[in-house]
């Protein structure tokens, strides 16, 4: 038994009963601003019940009248922001007679996790490739492993590497070369660590790294990897920031980072710069990335929401649907797509300054800390 005496569920046992689609009853015990503002994000649409600590604490009966009986919805799990404060509430329920666990370091614990997927479609690459889609749960980040034969790229992936690492591994593959689209301002890059430790190149444009004190490959508009039999093409795509570039794989999958995501375009404005990079954004948009073909698969950096994600547990769009969708209702004109653009912009993510400073390789004490909080780095309506 934990030191909270009540017992506890792992993040990773969590996805998988999620994942399995067994029934189990979720309860968010942080405030209601927190709950709609940073909702749990699963690998199945889930709808936690929000039932806030204190105001449970003060009337625990009028908490209980508010659940199904006990024995009705499966266990509970009980998730709170670090996993101290849902305790009290989880013996509560099991003195009520309720089968309850804690969420194990609650939605901190929960953005830990990566859970790789492959990318449909993605064994047109050839018979020895895959393209895994490694989605952070608790963030909405998503990064990219592409193996093969014996060789992977990484995409954008955070600071939790493992279940990457271990995804190549099993296909026994070795990492060739670690990328990022940009330099990140909502989550820390696992990339300059990997190419530390696997003596692998860690590419970033350089218009984005003034002040990056790690070492990297600059990468470059047109620039060609081989990754074993498939090609990656480096194609600068900017306005989310100056360096932004996509990586086009095997002519198929394109890897936007922030640039345009399933639901939404990049915000322009995290560098401080919006009004000059909304425009360069306008470019990247209406001509750079509607050339290539209908049927490229874009393969964005982020979620917003849950909903983007297909059946396949993956998230992605057809550049053809999304020519008909977000990307027809732009304006042809850069000035008005600037003005609604910047007009529509979500709140400011939390930290982003302190992120960027940490992807530069300035120390950070509680990178977890650091990175809590939901993804804001699209803009997902309102631009023209
Ligand atoms: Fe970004």
């Amino acid at each position: 038994m934990p030191p909270s005496g009540v017992p506890t569920i792992s993040p990773q046992s969590l996805e998988r009963r999620i994942a399995a689609g067994e029934p189990l009853l979720l309860l968010d015990t942080r405030d209601p601003a927190t709950h709609a503002g940073f909702p749990f994000d699963a690998p199945r649409p889930v709808e936690p019940l929000n039932l806030p600590y204190d105001r449970f604490l003060q009337d625990i009966d009028g908490g209980l009248a508010g659940l199904p009986a006990p024995g009705t919805a499966g266990p509970i799990v009980c998730f709170c922001y670090r996993g101290e404060t849902a305790a009290p509430i989880v013996r509560a329920l099991r003195a009520a007679g309720y089968e309850a666990e804690n969420l194990e370091g609650g939605m901190l614990g929960w953005s830990e996790l990566v859970v790789p997927t492959v990318v449909p479609g993605s064994d047109a690459l050839g018979a020895e490739a895959a393209l895994l889609q490694l989605r952070r749960l608790g963030k909405g980040c998503l990064g990219y492993a592409l193996v093969a034969g014996d060789a992977a790229l990484l995409v954008d992936v955070g600071r939790n590497v493992e279940s990457a690492l271990a995804a190549v591994a099993q296909r026994g593959a070795k990492i060739a070369r670690v990328a990022d689209t940009h330099l990140h301002a909502d989550h820390i890059s696992g990339g300059p660590e990997v190419a530390r430790e696997t003596g692998a190149p860690y590419a970033l444009p350089p218009a984005d790294a003034t002040d990056v004190r790690h070492a990297f490959e600059p990468v470059g508009d047109g620039d060609v990897w081989r990754v074993g039999a498939v090609q990656v093409r480096a194609l600068h795509t900017p306005g989310h920031t100056d360096g932004s570039t996509s990586y086009l794989v095997g002519d198929r999958f394109l890897l936007t980072g922030d640039t345009l995501f399933v639901a939404g375009v990049g915000r322009p404005d995290l560098s401080g710069q919006g009004e000059r990079l909304a425009r360069v954004l306008h470019r990247t948009l209406t001509a750079t990335i509607p050339a290539l073909g209908d049927r490229v698969e874009i393969l964005p950096a982020h979620i917003s929401s849950a909903a983007e994600v297909g059946a396949a547990g993956v998230a992605s769009a057809r550049l053809g649907d999304l020519k008909r969708t977000t990307l027809s209702g732009l304006s042809a004109d850069a000035d008005v797509f600037s003005r609604s653009l910047l007009a529509a912009l979500p709140e400011q993510p939390p930290n982003s300054d302190r992120i960027r400073a940490a992807n530069r390789g300035v120390p950070t004490a509680d990178p977890s800390e650091l990175e809590y909080g939901p993804n804001r780095c699209a803009v997902t309506g309102g631009m023209q």
